[in-house]
């Protein structure tokens, strides 16, 4: 067997033995792995109406942390099938690990580019660019001219990883996180007519040196263009992750940050409009990725996925319990609003039925939601005339639960009663209205929270009793709508 054959195999092995999907924190609709570790969602492309996310996938962990492409499919993204690993580490540019990169369709082929991360015999790293195409998502053969791009150019780290290739003109852009010598975080760009040969074109720069001196190094960088949802103008997104940066208030509190800035791109040249802003407030949210398109699939709004993890943050219930941990968010559609993204969740599966909390005035103790007893997978969707606090709960008051408290201009999380209580609590501002909409999605382990039309999200691991399921309102408000989608 060739090496290849011998990793997927492996891997194979681990999934048909994994106890992960026996476990009552396994998620419904969100992407787990099947077995060990996920992290990063890689090569996000939809094709033919099928959705497909590959996704840094360590099977073995956390007895061997190798890491190769994982690789799910869904037409609705609300069923996930999971497939054999796509790209395994079994070459001598990525033996030490298949890490993230990004997908595009040319010619026939989906492209996915990847960084082959190496370990010399010193422990010190290598970095690689290189790719493999499939036409029928079961082979992906590695490129022969890999690796691509060999290495740093000088004046910059061997932290050179996660390529984001777009369509660029009458060729193509390769954007990828690096580090510069004196250890300030920047992004590479190269350029290719053939997504093979690829040109150094130098970094991302920016009109000012607001960013030249911001953390020690950036990670998975995105760009797409999207319009103002208000006024139709385009503007250029471009998403990172700077390792290092400090705390902004209530933001960036996670140990790496993720955030995106909005502007235009002309080159090389990002000119922002407004500052670094980051996408989830939440314990969990990193390395995001948009998805792409083949060609002939119908417009749809720019689709977000983030992995809720964190780097170095796998010690969770699930690992011990069922040898799985880490999953993706949901699929979330973005639009512009001035200056700020917006995230909802994709709307595909189920109606909504209306709940019988619709309507009324709360006063004081928790209501239970009658519907939604015992209910561990949905979307609920509220539409609160706020007075002064007001609050959900997931669980039970009495046991294990998360509650999400509403004061006028303030979201409070508290994860402290849970079974996985990391962070125990975080502040969050949210726009102050009269009347808020708050979308939660919940299933199982998995709480997503999107407030004031997707204004602001906050991610979070929750685990609960899965015995003792309840959702419960409370407070001083008016509940003016509310109708729940269950996805069990
Ligand atoms: C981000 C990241 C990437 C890297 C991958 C390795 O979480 O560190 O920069 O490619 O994970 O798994």
């Amino acid at each position: 067997m060739t090496s290849r054959e011998v990793f997927i195999d492996a891997a194979l092995r681990a999934i048909d033995e994994s106890r992960a999907s026996l476990d009552p924190d396994y998620p419904r609709f969100h992407v787990a792995p099947p077995a060990g570790r996920l992290n990063d969602p890689n090569g996000l492309i939809v094709i033919d109406g099928v959705y497909h996310v590959f996704y840094q996938f360590g099977p073995f962990f956390p007895h061997d942390k190798a890491i190769c492409w994982g690789h799910a499919t869904s037409s609705d993204l609300v069923h996930w099938t999971t497939h054999p690993p796509a790209i395994p580490p079994s070459d001598w540019y990525d033996r030490n690990g298949v890490y993230s990169g990004g997908a595009v369709a040319h010619d026939g082929k989906v492209w996915l580019h990847y960084t082959g991360n190496v370990k010399d015999a010193e422990g010190r790293r290598e970095s690689y660019q290189c790719a493999v195409t499939t036409t029928d998502f079961e082979s992906f053969p590695k490129l022969k001219a890999n690796p691509l791009i060999p290495g740093p150019p000088a004046g910059y780290t061997a932290h050179l990883r996660d390529p984001f290739v777009a369509p660029d003109g009458d060729g193509f852009a390769m954007y990828l996180g690096g580090q510069r010598a004196d250890n300030t975080g920047c992004i590479l760009v190269y350029r290719s007519s053939d997504l093979v040969d690829w040109q150094l074109d130098g970094e991302l720069t920016f009109p000012d040196d607001r960013y030249a001196d911001y953390g020690y190094m950036w990670e998975c960088p995105n760009v797409f263009r999207l319009p103002d949802a208000d006024t139709g103008e385009e503007f250029d997104v471009l998403i990172f992750c700077p390792q290092g940066i400090d705390p902004r208030g209530d933001e960036f509190r996670n140990i790496f940050p993720c955030g995106y800035l909005v502007g235009h791109l002309e080159g090389s040249l990002f000119t922002p409009s407004g500052e670094f802003t980051e996408l989830d407030g939440g314990f969990e949210f990193y390395a995001p990725q948009v998805f792409t398109a083949g060609a002939g699939e119908p417009e749809q709004p720019p689709l977000l996925m983030g992995w809720l993890g964190n780097a170095s943050e796998d010690d969770q219930p699930s690992l011990a319990e069922h040898g799985w941990v880490h999953v993706q968010s949901v699929p979330r559609d973005l639009t512009l609003r001035g200056g700020r993204l917006h995230q909802l969740p994709r709307r595909i599966a189920g109606e909504p039925a209306g709940l019988a909390i619709a309507g009324t005035e709360l006063a004081g103790p928790a209501q239970p939601l009658p519907e939604l007893d015992g209910v561990r997978s949905f979307i609920l969707d509220l539409v609160v005339d706020q007075r002064e606090e007001w609050s959900l709960w997931l669980g039970r008051p009495d046991g294990a639960h998360v509650t999400l408290a509403f004061e006028r201009g303030v979201l409070t999380v508290d994860r402290s009663a849970t079974r996985y209580r990391h962070g125990d609590l975080r502040r969050l501002a949210v726009p102050d209205l009269d009347r808020l909409e708050v979308t939660v999605v919940h299933d199982r382990s998995v709480t997503e929270v999107f407030v004031a039309g997707g204004h602001t999200a906050f991610s979070l691991r929750s685990y609960l009793d899965p015995e003792e399921f309840q959702v419960a309102i409370a407070g001083d408000a008016g509940v003016a709508a509310a109708a729940a989608t269950i996805l069990e």
